[in-house]
């Protein structure tokens, strides 16, 4: 069942639990995490890069994979359908393209901007019943080997933002994409209290869900977290697990001849298979299990 994910995640505030966002990269990750949601009884927010869209072939094609999926193993717990990080033109396509939910990232843009354009969106998104979701205070990372510290949200900023009427804000706490550099600090939990209390009810978005430590997990979600970003962890396990079966020799074309170990099918399996461990032990670890029916 595809929704906005307004609902899910004010219950999830409500409840004291987080849902899993977790990225899409093709049709097999599209599968493990559905069927994992489904297996669970979780709803579950299931999302698109711009550049992963790009790489499956557009928004469209996107959105029509995972509509079709979703019917064709009769999933019944609710599903966002969400972009990840759009830029302006990303947000306004995927309202076009039949997402249900948005995230527009204004983060790098000078602050006034960042409204202006945000303002917009939810005007946009709302006529269309999609859900917003919106930045303030960049999350950090690696790129090009130079590794930035997550920047930490202004709380009065964050404020502004949920003024605008977006649906929940992913606000930097020190919280970095990829894997967390040798003696990365933390959650900042200071921070975080902070803009809990100047933001209320709206639920806040945890980037970088990848190599965060349980208990550090644990507590945002207590402090006002509701919704986990997941992307790296289910690419690491998937890296693993095919290249273990094709280091074991089960792809090779000669040793495998009777098993035909590279099929497609048989070679993406283990990898499959990693990948919905890795979201069930997430969703359990986040507490959406059994929340399907908020
Ligand atoms: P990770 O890749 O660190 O899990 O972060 C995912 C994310 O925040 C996507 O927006």
């Amino acid at each position: 069942m595809i929704v906005n994910a307004t609902r899910m995640l004010k219950a999830a505030k409500a409840g004291h639990y987080a849902v899993g966002h977790f990225n899409t990269n093709n049709l097999e990750w599209t599968k493990a995490i559905l069927l994992t949601a489904q297996k669970l009884n979780s709803p579950v927010i299931i999302a698109t890069s711009m550049g992963a869209a790009k790489y499956m072939g557009g928004y469209k094609v996107v959105a029509a994979l995972v509509k079709a999926m979703d019917e064709a193993l009769g999933i019944t717990v609710p599903v966002a359908l969400h972009l990840d990080h759009g830029n302006y033109e990303a947000a306004k396509a995927c309202i076009e393209a039949g997402y249900s939910s948005i995230m527009f990232d204004g983060s790098s843009l000078p602050f006034e901007e960042n409204v202006a354009k945000t303002t917009e969106l939810v005007n946009l998104a709302h006529d269309k019943g999609l859900s917003i979701e919106a930045e303030v205070g960049a999350i950090g990372g690696t790129e090009d080997g130079i590794t930035a510290d997550g920047e930490v949200a202004d709380p009065e900023e964050c404020k502004k933002m949920v003024s605008l009427g977006v649906d929940f804000l992913a606000a930097g706490i020190g919280n970095i994409h990829g894997i967390y550099p040798e003696g990365w600090k933390g959650l900042h939990f200071d921070a975080l209290e902070q803009i809990n209390k100047a933001t209320g009810y709206i639920p806040l978005v945890l980037h970088g869900g990848t190599g965060i430590p349980d208990d550090q997990i644990t507590r945002a979600i207590k402090e006002g977290v509701s919704k986990i970003n997941v992307n790296t962890d289910c690419q690491l396990v998937f890296a693993d697990a095919t290249i273990k079966y094709c280091a074991a020799g089960k792809a090779d074309p000669t040793a495998a001849n009777e098993a035909k170990g590279y099929d497609p099918r048989k070679l993406l399996k283990p990898g499959f298979e990693a990948i919905c461990a890795k979201v069930e032990e997430k969703i359990k670890l986040f507490g959406s299990e059994n929340k399907a029916n908020y």
